[in-house]
């Protein structure tokens, strides 16, 4: 097995190796220190400037929360994005921000805290930027020895045994106190795998086992973790090629990678470029679906299939061994690797949507034949119900982007792959939209029964809110809305728990 600091060289984060030696200006991964513009859409991209935790109880509720939705909508990403007037290039790099919005009964709460990560500790007492980030090129002020001392645990949140974890895709998890968020520290779920990679996307199957990954420079470790929170199984494989993942699925026999053809250019990285900024995309090349069979964590095929990128799948089942079917959303490399989040990052109007799709695939095991379908709405960040993760299942719901660009509408959408229907919810112009949970209602047990929890941010009032929809009746709008006194940084992806 590799050891953490021959997968941290592979990375490209040695210290006193070239990378984030000296970025050139005006690249797309260079530091910005102009002004913070002033559309108005964009201005939770920000992050929270003053690095502080924050508290609001009492939130004001429009319409009624079901007196059964008692429990914690968890959300993390990146809150931090700014320190002694610099702004990273990239929305990926910020500081964890978890988000808790407590739901007890006709009152709600909401707290949020920053992860106390090595890197927010060191910046935070120097009141600068002093290592590097995943999309922008810094040199590293303070000693590297290993992908922890650059983790952000910005990108999700999961409470497995009772333990909630913050979870970002090149490290090892944190682990939170579920009520007042303070940081516990870093999660070792056994002692050959300290420091490994957990990424930010584990799935929990129906029956509570928790299974998850980490890729490394061509490696890719898997955990499978009980209902009660404890390492089970774990493996690590190589992988056909070396390949940024970022999520995966899983059905009942199966999981299931897919790997686009993104590659890390060493010359990037001796130019000083960021991850990102020194990636490149090899068209000529397919993307590899890895099929590995769970019973015995080994791969039973690789297959492949036309490149694109993608960062999110929403379900994934098999009819035994034969036919896999996934869906994930494809997203425009050009657009990741360009940069394209720039100006958006710094509060200058967006670029028009590219597009950003889902797809729906169908593997046949036998004849080692991979057929793809598409759907042409605008969305990102989906999800499906809990209790069909893996199984056969029917709907998929999303944020849905309405209009060219950020801020000119925003939707919850369910789409009914089964019938081939869509519902959705347009909340018209000024409204951005977060991820949308599907919390089931107790003692109901069809997909679909729940409601929708998730978050978003009105840009003419400038505050954030949550949501909470019949998911059944997407389109007669949010049952009740409870409001933030001001905004809260935009984030990537939450969980919800019930409570005892
Ligand atoms: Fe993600």
């Amino acid at each position: 097995m590799l050891n953490r600091r021959q997968w941290l060289v592979a990375g490209g984060l040695t210290l006193g190796s070239p990378f984030g030696a000296h970025a050139a200006l005006g690249h797309p991964d260079a530091l910005y220190t102009g002004p913070f513009g002033t559309e108005p859409a964009l201005q939770p991209l920000r992050g929270w400037v003053d690095a502080q935790d924050r508290l609001a109880e009492g939130l004001r509720v429009e319409g009624r929360l079901p007196a059964a939705l008692r429990g914690t909508l968890y959300r993390n990403g990146p809150g931090l994005l700014e320190r002694a007037g610099q702004r990273y290039a990239h929305w990926f790099d910020g500081d964890g921000l978890v988000q808790a919005w407590h739901f007890e009964g006709a009152a709600v709460r909401h707290t949020a805290r920053f992860v106390r990560t090595r890197k927010f500790e060191l910046e935070h007492e120097a009141g600068a930027f002093l290592l590097p980030a995943f999309g922008t090129a810094i040199p590293a002020r303070r000693p590297l020895r290993s992908s922890d001392d650059v983790n952000t645990a910005n990108t999700g949140v999961i409470l497995q045994g009772g333990r909630l974890y913050a979870l970002w895709e090149g490290g090892s998890a944190h682990e939170l106190d579920p009520e007042t968020l303070h940081t516990r520290g870093r999660k070792v779920w056994a002692p050959e795998l300290t420091g490994m990679p957990f990424s930010a996307h584990p799935k929990r199957e129906p029956d509570g086992t928790l299974w998850n990954f980490g890729a490394f420079m061509g490696k890719l470790a898997l955990y499978q973790i009980g209902p009660h929170g404890a390492l089970v199984r774990s493996r690590v494989l190589d992988l056909p090629v070396a390949a940024m993942v970022h999520d995966f699925v899983l059905t009942e026999r199966f999981l299931v990678f897919v790997l686009p053809p993104l590659e890390l250019d060493p010359q990037g990285l001796r130019e000083g470029r960021s991850l990102v900024g020194a990636m490149r995309w090899r068209a000529e090349q397919p993307n590899r679906i890895v099929v590995i069979d769970k019973s015995d964590l080994s791969v039973r095929t690789v297959l492949e299939a036309p490149p694109e990128l993608l960062f999110h799948f929403g379900n994934a089942w098999d009819d035994g061994d034969a036919l896999i079917r996934l869906d994930y959303v494809s997203t425009d490399h050009q657009r990741f690797l360009s940069g394209g989040f720039n100006s958006m990052l710094h509060g200058h109007r967006s670029e028009p949507f590219s597009p950003s799709n889902p797809r729906l695939v169908q593997i046949d095991l036998r004849k080692r034949r991979v057929t793809l379908a598409s759907r042409l709405e605008q969305v990102e960040f989906p999800q499906v119900d809990p209790r069909v993760v893996g199984r056969a299942y029917r709907y998929v719901f999303y944020p849905e982007a309405r209009g060219r660009r950020w801020g000119e509408g925003a939707a919850v959408l369910r789409v009914d792959l089964q019938r081939d229907r869509t519902e959705r919810f347009d909340f018209g112009p000024g409204v951005i939209v977060e991820e949308q949970l599907l919390v089931p209602k107790p003692g109901r047990s069809r997909e679909g029964q729940g409601w929708l929890v998730g978050t978003g941010f009105d840009s003419r009032r400038q505050r954030s809110f949550c949501t909470v929809f019949d998911a059944e009746a997407v389109s007669a709008g949010p049952v009740a809305t409870v409001w933030l006194p001001y905004w809260a940084p935009l984030g990537f992806h939450g969980h919800f728990q019930f409570a005892a």
